[in-house]
């Protein structure tokens, strides 16, 4: 392979935690009674909790002070949190495993690099918790994706330049983030087609194609 150094993202490329993104959202803007559906979810993908609540009450008449929103992240982050605590290694599916055991034997370096705060916790749940060999995650970046400080702080851990890096992305704001951090990025699920990916994966077992 090309690279030494693989960055995942975490949320929809290493397990289906987007899907509890979108179910706890959901519950929050029919509460509020805003429009939100999934193709509107997708403009979430790999931006900040903050930021998110954001993009979903542009669609709402009434205007919220800071506390309220606050207020709404923590009731949406409470009801992510209660999907999440229910997840077990199970939820890492053989494909994922798999292949992040072959590319390990390979001799690659292979780290996260999510905007989530709860990466620690998802980590622990699916039976990573010390799987990787750096972690870069919402909880020490000051930036949001496009922004490319997760990415950048993930290759800095490993030792690794970015030039010697693929970034693996669900999110057009991932694929945007990695290019913008001089990253190839392969690009998967919502963000597959993007022509600013390198690669383009139907499945991340497709990254073993490289070896
Ligand atoms: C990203 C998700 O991985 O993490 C976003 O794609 C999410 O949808 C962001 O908003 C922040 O996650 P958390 O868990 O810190 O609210
Ligand atoms: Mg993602």
């Amino acid at each position: 392979m090309k690279y030494q150094g693989i960055i995942f993202d975490l949320d929809g490329v290493i397990c289906s935690t987007d899907e509890y993104h979108y179910r706890s959202w959901k519950a929050l803007a029919d509460r509020l009674g805003i429009p939100f559906d999934r193709e509107r979810n997708n403009l979430l993908r790999g931006v900040s909790r903050m930021d998110s609540l954001k993009i979903i009450l542009e669609k709402s008449d009434k205007t919220y002070s800071e506390e309220e929103q606050i207020a709404f992240a923590e009731e949406k982050n409470a009801l992510h949190r209660q999907l999440l605590s229910q997840m077990s290694p199970a939820d890492l599916s053989d494909e994922v495993k798999n292949t992040l055991d072959t590319l390990r034997r390979a001799g690659l370096k292979l780290a996260i690099g999510s905007a989530s705060k709860n990466t620690p916790f998802i980590l622990e749940r699916i039976g990573l918790g010390d799987f990787f060999d750096a972690v870069a995650d919402g909880n020490c970046i000051t930036h949001s994706k496009p922004h490319p400080e997760v990415f950048l702080k993930a290759a800095e851990m490993l030792g690794l330049k970015p030039a010697q890096c693929l970034v693996v992305e669900d999110a057009h704001a991932g694929v945007e983030a990695a290019v913008n951090g001089g990253f190839d990025c392969a690009a998967i699920g919502d963000a597959r087609d993007d022509p600013r990916a390198a690669w383009h994966l139907k499945g991340v077992s497709d990254l073993l194609q490289q070896l």
